[in-house]
């Protein structure tokens, strides 16, 4: 609150500066503070995109499970083998510790946005060579998706 107020008065007497018309502009002309600025927010590793929070499930949802191992065999496995060997991609082995779900989850429905902002998707890019294609998966797809990861990476499928 105090911070706020020290801020508040602060702007107050920029804009009193910048628009007193006293002739003195040097105020208004100095570079604005740091604090002031517009900084890109702090990497929180889970991605760009309309994904923001992932509720996991454990055990896993079999349904889940299976519609997920679907939509990989058809449209992932060209490229990304489930152990962890790289193809034309990474292989999914460990990806499910390696990326939060959102992040994954904002891979796979926005990647095109992920590979010109994420840096993590960036400096798989750099390795990989190719940009990977929209797979133009619905939320629901990649959710089912990502559940596939995690039984792929070992944890337990409920009945
Ligand atoms: C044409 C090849 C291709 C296809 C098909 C493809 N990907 Fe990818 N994928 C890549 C490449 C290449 C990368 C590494 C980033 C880059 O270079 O664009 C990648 C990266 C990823 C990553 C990040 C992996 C990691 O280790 O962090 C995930 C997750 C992913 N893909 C999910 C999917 C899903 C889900 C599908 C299917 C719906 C899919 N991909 C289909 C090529 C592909």
């Amino acid at each position: 609150m105090k911070r706020l107020s020290v801020f508040l008065a602060f702007a107050l007497v920029m804009f009193i500066y910048a628009c007193g018309g006293s002739g003195d502009t040097s105020a208004a002309d100095k570079p604005a503070p740091k604090s002031m600025i517009d900084e890109p927010a702090p990497d929180d590793g889970k991605g760009v995109g309309e994904i923001k929070e992932v509720s996991l499930n454990n055990p896993l949802k079999p349904n889940m499970v299976e519609t997920g191992k679907a939509i990989y065999e058809m449209k992932c496995a060209a490229c990304h083998k489930l152990s962890g060997q790289r193809v034309v991609g990474p292989g999914w082995k460990g990806v499910t510790s390696r990326r939060k779900p959102e992040w994954i989850m904002n891979m796979t429905t926005n990647v095109d946005i992920m590979l010109d902002k994420d840096p993590a998707a960036q400096a798989l890019l750099k390795e990989c060579l190719v940009r990977m294609p929209n797979q133009n998966l619905s939320v629901g797809d990649a959710r089912d998706v990502l559940e596939f990861m995690y039984a792929n990476d070992g944890q337990e499928v409920g009945n």
